[in-house]
């Protein structure tokens, strides 16, 4: 049998995503170790949700360095340290350089939220609401030296509703985030999830029939018979 998987998690903030991991592997749906926590913020309200929870965490701080590329060796090393078959960025709010990216290249994964390609960035709610848009949603990718455009592993949908404000659209997609960041690293832990050629591999089931529709419409009745 195939050794678990270990997660190195990196976080910025609350870190409710990263919350959604550790509780995917304590309920045993996520069959995989989280070896550590890491944050670039020593104020991460995640870390000590993390420490309460008995998993290690580290701080590098950002600030301490005088550029891009040592801030990302202290944090490879950092990372190195626990050494993660998968790095999971949850909530990290720093770029990443090329060199961080390729070192990890096919076990660094992003969750961003909106429905990549649209809305890469900040401000990502804000802008769907601004533009109009009926359907918005989350997005987990692959990462890649191009800013939240890595190849898309998963992705959930929700409707933008006419009396949405960013706090109730950001809680909507948030919601999803908390479900589809558990199951596509369920997926790498289960070797059923990898890159290849640019392109995130899945082997995992798959509905062709689905229609997502917002606002609403409900089905046509069936044809009266004649
Ligand atoms: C999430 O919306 C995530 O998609 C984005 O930053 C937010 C982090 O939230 N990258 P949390 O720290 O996981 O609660």
């Amino acid at each position: 049998m195939n050794a678990m998987k270990s997660l190195v998690i990196l976080i910025s903030g609350r870190g409710s995503n990263m919350e959604s991991l550790l509780a995917a592997v304590s309920a045993g749906t996520l069959p995989a170790r989280v070896a550590g926590v890491l944050s670039n913020r020593a104020d991460a309200g995640g870390l000590a949700t993390a420490a309460a929870l008995g998993v290690p965490t580290r701080v590098v701080d950002h600030r301490a360095f005088a550029d891009r590329e040592a801030f990302d060796l202290a944090m490879a090393e950092a990372i190195d340290a626990f050494a993660p078959d998968l790095v999971v960025l949850a909530g990290f709010m720093r770029i990443l350089g090329d060199g961080f990216v390729q070192r990890y290249a096919g076990r660094l994964i992003n969750i961003h939220p909106s429905l990549l390609p649209a809305f890469p960035g900040l401000h990502t709610h804000r802008r769907a609401l601004e533009e109009g848009v009926r359907i918005h949603g989350c997005t987990v990718h692959f990462v890649t030296p191009a800013l939240d455009h890595g190849p898309v592993i998963v992705q959930a949908a929700v409707p933008v509703l006419d009396a949405d404000d960013e706090a109730s659209l950001a809680a909507r997609v948030l919601a999803q985030e908390h479900r589809v960041y558990p199951l596509a690293v369920r997926w790498f832990a289960e070797n059923r999830l990898r890159l290849k050629e640019g392109r995130a591999l899945l082997d995992a089931p798959q509905d062709a029939g689905g229609a997502l529709i917002a606002p609403f419409v409900p089905p046509a009745p069936p044809p009266l018979s004649t």
